[in-house]
């Protein structure tokens, strides 16, 4: 049993073949790399929501090498039950190591790029675009919600949970990417970690710093576009940046497990 919802009317959707219907008839076919596009015209703001494709290659291949894997698996650790969301899931870095036996891992993107790029290299989870404001996934269906480095939708994020289930949400730390603040600006300040405003019951705050080692001018770069500092730095703080060969810097996440009564 999916638990997707049509987008138009909220009804339930499934699957036939390559087609997914409503009992109204609204349909919505897969695209050949597996996923669903639930994003209607009417929901976009702009033509191509959600990150850029320079910043989704950029994020791709500073994944793929390996740096966050000690955060992946760290949430994955903590994921249970039946019926995994990850809300904002980007290229599918952290949803592919949600899978397990007899579990239904879902994973959405208002980036269709994003999405297409998730489904063509994962193809234990399903993939679909929409948007935040309004999950097309039935309410109470999900056993654990994760939630990586991404905007917070209250309202939504407790209605599709299930009584009893699990939200891991992922923040930076005060000192993530210390050392490349350090470059990048005479006075560095240490990030704020203020929880999301939410009327789940937060059980646990835990951290995950440890220091990477980006060996590769490509790397720093790489995860330099990554962050909010590659639209807000000034010149010089970016050529600096830019001249160097290799970085060690401190990568620092909070990790909060919140619980629905
Ligand atoms: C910083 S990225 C994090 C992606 C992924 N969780 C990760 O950690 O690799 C934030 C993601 O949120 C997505 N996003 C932003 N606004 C959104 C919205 N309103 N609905 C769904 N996704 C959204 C972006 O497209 C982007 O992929
Ligand atoms: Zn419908």
């Amino acid at each position: 049993m999916s638990i997707l919802t049509c987008p138009v009317c909220a009804q339930p959707l499934q699957p036939h073949e390559r087609t997914y219907t409503c009992p109204s008839g609204h349909a919505f076919d897969l695209a050949k790399e597996g996923y669903l596009n639930l994003l209607l015209p009417t929901q976009r703001r702009s033509r191509h929501p959600g990150d850029a494709p320079e910043l989704c290659r950029a994020r791709r291949a500073f994944l793929s090498a390996g740096y966050y894997a000690p955060l992946r698996d760290f949430v994955a650790a903590r994921v249970c039950g039946e019926t995994v969301l990850d809300a904002c899931c980007g290229e599918g870095y952290y949803t592919s190591a949600f899978a397990a036996d007899g579990r239904a891992v879902y994973g959405f993107d208002i980036a269709k790029d994003m999405v297409r790029l998730a489904s063509k290299s994962d193809k234990r989870a399903f993939y679909f675009v929409a948007g935040l404001h309004s999950i097309p996934v039935e309410s109470g269906s999900v056993d654990t919600l994760t939630h990586l480095f991404a905007p917070f939708e209250d309202a939504e994020f407790r209605r599709v949970l299930k009584p009893g289930g699990t939200l891991l949400s992922v923040l930076p730390g005060e000192k993530h990417l210390w050392q490349m603040k350090e470059t990048l600006y005479e006075t560095p300040y240490p990030n704020r970690e203020t929880p999301p405003r939410t009327g789940l019951r937060l059980l646990k705050t835990e951290r995950l710093r440890y220091d990477v080692d980006l060996a590769a001018k490509e790397d720093v770069l790489n995860l330099f576009r990554m962050t909010p500092y590659s639209y807000k730095t000034a010149r010089d703080g970016e050529a600096k940046l830019c001249a160097l060969d290799s970085l060690r810097t401190t990568v620092d996440f909070v990790v909060l497990t919140y619980g629905k009564d």
